[in-house]
């Protein structure tokens, strides 16, 4: 059976949007690294580590699909030039894969690939996961500012 074709598309999108996390966060833990904050990279190396889970559950379930990796373009990486920007950007990343994972699980439904459906709908609870922390992260930021 020849996978569908959106379906593969979706697939493609999400590979490509973990591995762009996985390029933006590293950069970015390794670059507030060498703005001395060690304990703040180490926390986004974790996140590094999430975004790479969903990467390999994702190449896994293109393997059984019999769909060929494809993620050959990557957005350019931001990394912001202070950590409240940094989280201002991940933020938006973030958003665009909830917003990604939502039309793929809804489109899986439509197909009925319960299966993938499942995969799709575990990792965006997740990226929803990132998207609190960061902003609370954000929250923190703001308040420690007008202290
Ligand atoms: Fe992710
Ligand atoms: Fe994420």
């Amino acid at each position: 059976m020849q996978p569908d074709l959106r379906l593969r598309g979706y697939l493609g999108r999400a590979l490509s949007h973990e591995l762009a996390a996985i390029q933006q966060y590293l950069m970015q833990a390794k670059l507030v690294g060498l703005w001395g904050m060690a304990e703040m990279s180490e926390r986004i190396c974790k996140d590094v580590q999430e975004e790479l889970i969903h990467a390999e559950r994702l190449m896994e379930r293109m393997l059984v699909l019999g769909i060929p990796s494809n993620a050959t373009l990557l957005p350019p990486v931001r990394t912001g030039r202070n950590v409240e920007e940094m989280w201002q950007i991940n933020r938006l990343l973030e958003i665009e894969a909830i917003h990604l994972y939502e039309e793929a699980s809804q489109y899986c439904a439509r197909i009925r690939d319960t299966e993938t459906q499942l995969l799709f709908d575990e990792i965006m609870r997740e990226e929803m996961g990132h998207l609190g922390e960061l902003e609370g992260l954000l929250s923190t930021q703001r308040k420690g500012r007008k202290a």
